[in-house]
């Protein structure tokens, strides 16, 4: 797997101000961007050649990926703040691919299919989903391995509560292996009722060539938009689709929303912060 495929055209307008010029693909997790811990993940699990998806005013995010403007380098840089900024740069290969106008996420993904070569497995990453994993491998890792294992489209899972379904897509299967399933159905954001599983999807897929294809003929669904979980319904009526569940280590942040943002900084924090949490807790208790 080269390529995966990063739909980063959403507005964010419940970030704004914060939205109104940059890019909320932009906004910082302390000192890195979020997009940038998206293309890191996809680095480790061997996709170099990253595909954004994006539209009018999101040029900062191509930006970013340049290399930096030599009036940093001109100041003297630590080592460690010049290897932050100096290397990234010359590990991807930057695609851009415009969606005109917002037509849902499957949309977006069908554009970004275009410059992947035919016969290519590749990932999509959701960029607002925020995984930090704490063991030896990335949810991304695991997923291609999974994938080279069965030969087949591999999705991330998370568990939520039964109250939080119809925010998702939700997968119904039976167990192969540990933490992997054989999904049988896919929702999209389901009504209440609709399914009893609590297994997500959480914005992070390995798809067969097939599902480009399939992209090409799906209609618009839920919202007038065409979607990705659509066109997931229909490889599945062809091919095999497994689910990889992720482990209670791993933590994930929608960083769409305010709050998963703010728990997204406060959890790096944590990490990397000396005496964050004892700082945290005096804030509380004030
Ligand atoms: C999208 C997908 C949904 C998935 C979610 C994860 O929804 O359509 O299946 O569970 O991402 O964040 P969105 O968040 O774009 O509404």
């Amino acid at each position: 797997m080269k390529y995966s495929i990063i739909p980063a055209a959403g507005l964010a307008t419940r970030f704004l101000p914060a939205s109104k010029c940059i890019p909320k693909e932009l906004f910082p997790v302390l000192d890195k961007p979020v997009i940038q811990y998206i293309v890191e993940e996809s680095i480790e699990a061997g996709a170099t050649n990253v595909v954004f998806v994006s539209g009018s005013g999101k040029e900062a995010i191509l930006d970013h990926f340049d290399k930096i403007n030599p009036k940093f380098s001109a100041k003297n840089l630590k080592e460690d703040v010049r290897e932050k900024v100096e290397t990234l740069d010359d590990m991807i290969e930057v695609i851009s691919v415009r969606q005109k106008s917002p037509q849902g996420l499957g949309h977006a993904v069908m554009k970004g299919t275009f410059v992947v070569p035919k016969e290519e497995s590749f990932a999509v990453m959701l960029p607002d989903m925020l995984i930090f994993s704490e063991g030896e491998s990335t949810v991304m890792q695991e997923m291609s391995r999974i994938s080279e294992k069965y030969c087949c489209s591999v999705i991330a899972l998370m568990e939520v509560p039964a109250e939080s379904r119809g925010m998702y897509g939700i997968a119904e299967g039976t167990k192969v292996e540990n933490g992997v399933i054989d999904i049988k159905k896919l929702i999209e954001k389901p009504s209440a009722g609709e399914t009893e599983s609590n297994l997500a999807i959480l914005g992070r897929y390995i798809f067969t060539p097939r599902i480009a294809e399939i992209l090409r003929t799906v209609k618009p669904g839920r919202g007038g938009e065409i979607q990705l979980t659509d066109a997931m319904v229909s490889l599945l009526a062809e091919e095999r689709i497994l689910g990889y569940v992720i482990d209670s280590q791993t933590r994930v942040f929608d960083t769409g929303n305010m709050e998963g943002f703010a728990l997204a900084n406060a959890y790096a924090a944590l990490c990397r912060v000396p005496d964050f949490d004892r700082k945290i807790a005096n804030l509380i208790k004030k």
